[in-house]
């Protein structure tokens, strides 16, 4: 059966892979991010699974133009992968204020608020999947110029355990993928020359396999995805 599915930072890398595996599945999915262009491309490749909604997600408005959206067209949805990330490569003392609101605001309060915005358009049986990194994930090795990020990955894997747990009694479950490596431009942002053994093709197939089914046997749950990389 078809399900809608919203994806955050569809415009490039992992996101727009796992958007174009998704529709490519015959899945409707709601794609999101600020490239208008990038994403009225993927709209062209599949016209009949693709809605391009150009938002920056840290804009106050952003929950409610995709709420709107869905009640203008009497429409639920089943899965939502919040991916959009940013990542600012500086040594820890360099990090200034802008830096740190910068990749709060995109990596964890824009989620946390989508969500919220959300809650209300969620199908029984939904899944939220967060995107999450190795550097997020406790015990995990850390790496110079990374500590913001790592830092803001960390605040989205315990906010995943709080959503899980307020809307169990709403069967809408969520759970954090923590991931290695995977060749991105983010990934050359953070480990410049780096090659990763994981291409963004090869993780859209699990991350979309993840959001169909993984609640039936997850939830709540902070998911190490790596051959032992950092991510
Ligand atoms: N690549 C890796 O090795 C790796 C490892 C661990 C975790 N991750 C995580 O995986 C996710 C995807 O990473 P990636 O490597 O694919 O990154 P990427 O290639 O840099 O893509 C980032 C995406 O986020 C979107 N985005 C950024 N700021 C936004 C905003 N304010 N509003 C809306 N969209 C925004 C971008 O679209 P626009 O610029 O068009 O807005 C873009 O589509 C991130 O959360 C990242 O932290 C990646």
């Amino acid at each position: 059966m078809s399900k809608r599915i919203v994806v955050t930072g569809a415009s490039r890398g992992i996101g727009n892979e796992t958007s174009k595996k998704l529709a490519e599945m015959g899945h409707e999915v709601l794609v999101i991010s600020r490239s208008k262009k990038l994403l009225n491309q993927l709209k062209e490749e599949y016209p009949n699974n693709i809605v391009p909604l150009s938002l920056d997600i840290t804009n106050s408005s952003a929950g409610e133009t995709i709420v709107q959206y869905l009640h203008k067209n009497d429409q639920k949805i089943d899965g939502l992968i919040h991916n959009a990330g940013v990542l600012i490569n500086k040594p820890f003392i360099e990090q200034t204020r802008a830096d740190w609101q910068k990749q709060f605001e995109v990596n964890l309060m824009a989620p946390a608020l989508l969500t919220k915005d959300l809650h209300g358009f969620f199908n029984k049986d939904s899944h939220i999947v967060t995107i999450s990194s190795m550097g997020g994930y406790q015990g995990s090795s850390k790496f110079p110029g990374l500590s913001v990020y790592s830092a803001t990955k960390g605040g989205l894997s315990i906010l995943t355990e709080c959503i899980a747990t307020e809307f169990s009694d709403k069967k809408i479950s969520c759970n954090s993928l923590c991931l290695g490596a995977v060749q991105t431009e983010m990934l050359e942002q953070a480990f410049p020359g780096i090659e990763a053994p994981v291409e963004p093709e090869e993780i859209a197939d699990f991350i979309s396999e993840f959001v169909l089914s993984g609640h039936k046997f997850y939830n709540g749950q902070i998911l190490p995805v790596t051959l032992g990389d950092p991510g």
